[in-house]
């Protein structure tokens, strides 16, 4: 059996992969915005996993994979013996003998590597503790059709060191750009969790206006990521100056964008003028996981098409 395809992580693709995936994405999305039918993966069917909450990962999956022809299946964990115990080894295998690509938003990532270790068919992580590599995808992607190529730029993060800034990092080594990371005293990267080579493509700033000064891209994301709510009070304590607002903004490059995953917290990480100020591109963020991913299904599926 040829080798299965997973992206769990963000390095499980590489320079050339990725290069094919944002080309093939700007040409997927030419043909939705021009309502061409564009049906590759006609009769394939895609199960979607969740055991916490989504509103854009579930639509842009869902929807994107009825506009490449094929079906999507929601399940989640309250609803499906999941929830009850049954092995993840276990539903790996009959999940994907039913199915021909299987998408998984989970807590830790261990439990989406025994998923694809079992899995007969590629596994796309939808978030997990560690990281959000489909939303990386649709970061940078938004940032080379804004800006150009992102290799030698510097992208500002500020705030928790959480899946979405391990996953920045990550991509830092793999396309060749720099991170500036900004986070509280006791919230910093945590090299071994985010699987980095070295530290050869962030620089820590104690100072989140530091972090800012010189960026081409400032990006943030909630204090309190999904499964610490118990840590809420103590994040808003903490994280009160890591606050993405106009002035740090005006210390970033003056063509820099801002970006931030969804959902956010006006007031709390990200002040409302600058998330719904000229420098937001937080809609077309958030409309590209859609295209980005139809792109990552069809080259996990199919292989470089054209
Ligand atoms: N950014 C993101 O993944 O959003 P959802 O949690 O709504 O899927
Ligand atoms: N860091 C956030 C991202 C949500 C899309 C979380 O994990 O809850």
């Amino acid at each position: 059996m040829a080798t299965i395809k997973h992206f769990l992580q963000f390095n499980d693709l590489t320079t050339d992969e990725l290069n094919h995936i944002f080309a093939r994405a700007a040409w997927i999305k030419g043909q939705f915005k021009s309502y061409r039918q564009y049906w590759p993966l006609q009769d394939r069917t895609l199960v979607m996993i969740f055991e916490k909450a989504s509103t854009r990962t579930r639509l842009s999956f869902e929807a994107g994979m009825h506009q490449l022809g094929g079906s999507a299946i929601y399940l989640n964990t309250r609803d499906s013996q999941l929830g009850r115990g049954e092995p993840v080894e276990d539903a790996a295998q009959v999940i994907s003998r039913m199915s021909d690509i299987v998408m998984i938003r989970t807590f830790e990532q261990e439990i989406i590597e025994r998923f694809a270790a079992n899995s007969r068919v590629p596994v796309i992580n939808g978030l997990t503790n560690e990281y959000h590599p489909c939303q990386i995808l649709a970061d940078i992607f938004t940032f080379i059709e804004h800006r150009g190529s992102i290799k030698g730029k510097t992208v500002a993060w500020i705030g928790d060191s959480n899946n979405v800034c391990n996953t920045w990092l990550q991509a830092a080594e793999v396309l060749d750009f720099n991170v500036h990371v900004s986070t509280p005293p006791g919230y910093e990267v945590e090299q071994e969790r985010a699987n980095l080579y070295g530290h050869d493509h962030y620089e820590e700033f104690a100072d989140p206006m530091e972090a800012a000064r010189g960026a081409d891209l400032v990006t943030t994301d909630v204090w309190t990521s999904m499964g610490f709510e118990a840590e809420n009070e103590e994040r808003i304590r903490d994280f009160a100056d890591w606050q993405v607002d106009g002035d740090m903004m005006r210390a970033a490059n003056k063509d820099a964008l801002f970006m931030h995953c969804l959902p956010a917290h006006r007031g709390e990480e990200v002040a409302a003028e600058v998330i719904d100020g000229a420098q937001s591109v937080v809609w077309d963020e958030a409309e590209n996981r859609l295209h980005v991913q139809k792109a990552l299904m069809e080259y996990l599926l199919l292989g470089k098409v054209k």
